[in-house]
This record gives C-alpha cells, structure tokens and sequence, in this order.
C-alpha cells in the first residue's frame, strides 16, 4: 500500500479491501463511495495505466479533494458527482455493462464530522443540514419542522433504535410551535431535556442518546438505506463472472441489509409451488468471500477511531 500524499485521512480497512478486492491490471473497477480517494488512489495503482477507474460521491468538496489526488496517479478516471443509485444508469450511458470490481465504504466521512457547518456532528454548533450533497434536497431541519409525529417517531425507532422515540417526537413537535429548528444545538437540547445525556445510568459514561439521534436523522435526510437497497441489485447484474464486491459498513442496520442480500444472491431460490422443493426458481449468482464480517485490528482502531464501528463483508460473482 502507498502512502498517499500529506493529507491526514486514513481508509479503513484498507489493505483488507484490496487483498478482497484482488485487482489487476487492466480491470475496470467502481469506487462508489469516493470520500476523499483513499481507497481509489490504491486501486487506481492496482489497475494500472491500461484499467479504468468508475468513482460516485454525492458530496462536491470530498470530490475536489479526491480528484486532485488521483490526478497524481493516473487519467483514466471518471467522477461522478451522483448518488451510487445511479450506478447502472450512469454506466450504461458510458457503454460498460459489466464491471471487474466494485467498493461501498458506506456513510460519512471525516469531513463532515470535521465540519460544523455541515450539521452532522452533535459535538460542534452548526446548522442542521446532514445532506451529503449539500446542493440538493431536503435539510435534517426541514425534516424536524416539516414531518408528523408519527414520522419523527419512526425514524428515531427504526434508523436510531430508540425505544423512547414517541416520547422525543412529541417533545420536538411541542418545541417547533414555539422555535423552529435551525441549529444542531436546537435539537440536542431537547434531546438532553427529552432522553438525558446518557451520563447518569449505570457506571462508566454511556453512549450520549443524541449519536443515535443524529445517525437517525442523517440516514432519513439521505435516504441512506433506500439507495444501498438500490445499488446492491444493480451491483450483482454489474459484476462479470469472477468480478468481486467490497462493502464496508458502519452501524447495524446497514450490515444486516447487506448480510440478508448476500446470503439471499449465495443460495438458490427454490419454486415455493414445488411440492419436492427442487425446481430452482432464480439460481445462486453470488459466492460469499466472507462468513462472517471482517473487522479493524486492534491496532487500526487504535490509531483511527472511526474505524471501531466497521464491518467488512465481501463477495464474489459466480
Ligand atoms: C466513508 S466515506 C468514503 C471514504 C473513502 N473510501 C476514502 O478512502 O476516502 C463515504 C463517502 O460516501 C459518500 N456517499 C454516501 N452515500 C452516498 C451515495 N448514496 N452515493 C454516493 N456517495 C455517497 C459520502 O459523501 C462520503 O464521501
């Protein structure tokens, strides 16, 4: 693996996704999560000058970066600035139907924890936006100022796995007749006040409930698992025989969908009207690299914390 350039960003798991991803020469490949290009710059090297590098970001900023990054390495390279829901589509406009290669390094990156002016961080005082394109769509405020209760509530149950979302929606809805919210502060407020800091149970500190509060809101604001849902039927038609997929994951809900859609494409669908149960109705189109997932070292995690929280699974096509 090369040491980059000076520019202080850590890929998780990074050797892991290349070793998985076994590129060579000449392949064509698909980062479809591009950050800030640390994973693309090391597969861009793999690939050589005769490969082709495919990379999405729906995040401008993070593209600048990475494009300036891989300029060093090599021109054949093509960014584009899109939702990975897009994937398919993009692609089959530039007339490639099939891909050797492709990478999910899901969520967010450093920068916009970094940055108090993107609203994802509970840490830093900003305004409540979490888009990951911050030119399109709506706000993590427009969300708490426009939704119903019942909505609010849903998303903190389902995307933060809050048992007391009813309780913290109706205190959001009481709070928006009186201010509506603009601030990442507005909200942590009536989180502390709705759910406490988590400080005060048990021993040792507790998580503090607005990280899941956040993580919820940014998983709504992007349609986070809308798109992965999405992009991962396409990835399986993308894929030429013997072509492999690396996702990494973040939280639970990610790595459970992807787990259940490996598992679902690595086994043949049987005809439920069979009465022998034999007739295969959709044969198995994926072989799993990985039975279980595959997390950071400890030494990883030590020296990158956002890493402690990853989940590798990989698979490969038959
Ligand atoms: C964990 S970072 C990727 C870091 C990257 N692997 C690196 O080494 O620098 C995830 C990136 O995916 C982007 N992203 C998240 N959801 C996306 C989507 N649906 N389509 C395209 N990009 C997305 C985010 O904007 C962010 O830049």
């Amino acid at each position: 693996v090369q040491k980059s350039d000076s520019y202080p960003h850590t890929s998780v798991l990074l050797k892991e996704t290349l070793s998985l991803l076994d590129l060579k020469p000449g392949k064509i490949v698909v980062d479809c999560t591009l950050g800030l290009g640390g994973h693309s710059v090391e597969m861009l090297h793999s690939i050589g000058p005769t490969g082709y590098l495919y990379a999405f970001d729906r995040d401008e900023r993070n593209i600048a970066v990475a494009q300036e990054r891989l300029a060093k390495v090599g021109e054949n390279v093509e960014i584009f600035h899109d939702s990975f829901a897009s994937l398919k589509d993009r692609l089959k406009r530039k007339g490639v139907s099939q891909v050797d290669a492709l990478l999910f390094d899901l969520g967010l990156s450093s920068p916009h924890l970094d940055r108090a002016d993107r609203g994802f961080s509970f840490l830093k005082e900003g305004p409540l936006d979490m888009r990951f394109d911050a030119s399109n769509g709506k706000t993590a405020a427009d969300l708490l100022n426009g939704l119903k209760e019942e909505e609010l509530a849903d998303i903190f149950y389902y995307y933060g796995e809050e048992r007391r979302s009813r309780r913290l929606a109706k205190a959001i809805l009481e709070r928006r007749k009186v201010k509506r919210f603009e601030t990442t502060l507005d909200l942590m407020t009536v989180v502390e006040d709705t759910l406490g800091s988590g400080r005060k149970h048990g021993k040792g500190s507790k998580k503090h409930p607005a990280a899941q509060i956040f993580q919820a809101l940014r998983i709504a604001v992007n349609e986070e698992l809308e798109a992965l849902e999405l992009v991962l039927h396409q990835a399986v038609e993308l894929l030429a025989p013997h072509g492999r997929a690396v996702v990494i994951s973040y939280h639970s809900l990610e790595d459970r969908l992807v787990k259940q859609f490996f598992k679902r494409y690595s086994t043949d669908l049987r005809d439920p009207n069979d009465p022998y149960g034999r007739r295969v109705q959709r044969p198995k189109s994926l072989s799993l690299l990985t039975k279980k997932p595959i997390r950071p070292s400890a030494q990883e995690v030590a020296e990158n914390s956002r890493s402690r929280s990853a989940l590798l699974r990989a698979v490969e096509k038959l």
